[in-house]
């Protein structure tokens, strides 16, 4: 049955009721995610740092994305929202290609996907929208722009880019988008924008005053080591978990302690 994330988006919004978001990118862990009282599944772009190996997005490619959904969706046993993004240069410069790369990650098993930016991308957003596929915005730090916005770091630290993600936002709400990420945007900036939206936003190191949250998983159960950054808060220490077991696995192969007699088949 098809979600009408719509409708239940802005209802939590009017209701006041706070979206919670978290990234998902594996079969395994969508059985986890899928019957706790997350809200949506986001297959994340961020794979690519937290699960591939690579310094930031940009080398995800569509098929890593649908690769992911699909096992998502395979574990997505609770029936969540999932929403994938779409991977750096699959949509943003031809709209006749983003609705093509869309349409590949709703039949991989997305209900909805996300990307990034604002008026320059206007006319994907409004093609892959024309094509019937809810859109998810994303603006402020966009991780597929670093390499030209200089890095990871706070953003709408000036009056000409307040002014921007203020536009953006209203552009995209007025184009149709469900919901908004707001990434890496000082709280008092976030919660002026959000109060004249009525889509709702979803933040990432924006502050109190979004109407939901999202967290990379790999930040908040503390298996990502590489950086963390000022707005996660670990709620799990899974590295230091993962670290004790294999190495008393490995010390009990090597003292001979497992496996016992209890492991073995008669
Ligand atoms: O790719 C991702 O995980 C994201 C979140 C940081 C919002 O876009």
């Amino acid at each position: 049955m098809r979600k009408n994330i719509y409708a239940d988006l802005i209802n939590m919004k009017k209701g006041n009721e706070k979206i919670a978001m978290i990234t998902c990118y594996d079969a395994s862990m969508s059985k986890l995610f899928s019957v706790s009282s997350v809200d949506i599944l986001l297959v994340g772009d961020t794979l690519g740092m937290v699960k591939l190996g690579y310094e930031n997005t940009l080398s995800v490619t569509i098929d890593d994305m649908i690769h992911h959904t699909k096992a998502v969706k395979r574990g997505n046993k609770g029936g969540k929202i999932i929403v994938t993004d779409m991977s750096y240069k699959t949509y943003e410069d031809n709209p006749r290609e983003a609705v093509i790369n869309a349409k590949k990650l709703m039949d991989a098993g997305a209900d909805a996907v996300k990307v990034e930016g604002g008026l320059e991308i206007l006319p994907s957003i409004k093609e892959i929208l024309k094509a019937g596929i809810p859109v998810m915005g994303h603006l402020g730090l966009l991780p597929q722009s670093v390499e030209k916005t200089g890095g990871f770091k706070v953003q709408c630290r000036d009056k000409e880019s307040i002014k921007k993600l203020h536009d953006d936002s209203l552009i995209l709400q007025d184009a149709g988008v469900f919901s908004i990420v707001f990434e890496c945007i000082p709280e008092n900036v976030a919660k002026d924008v959000v109060s004249k939206l009525d889509v709702p936003v979803i933040g990432i190191g924006a502050g109190r005053y979004c109407d939901g949250q999202v967290l990379v998983s790999d930040d908040m159960l503390g298996m990502f080591e590489d950086f963390t950054p000022k707005f996660v808060k670990k709620y799990a220490n899974l590295s230091k978990t993962i670290k004790e077991a294999v190495n008393l696995y490995a010390a009990e192969v090597k003292n001979g302690k497992f496996p016992k007699e209890e492991n073995t088949y008669k």
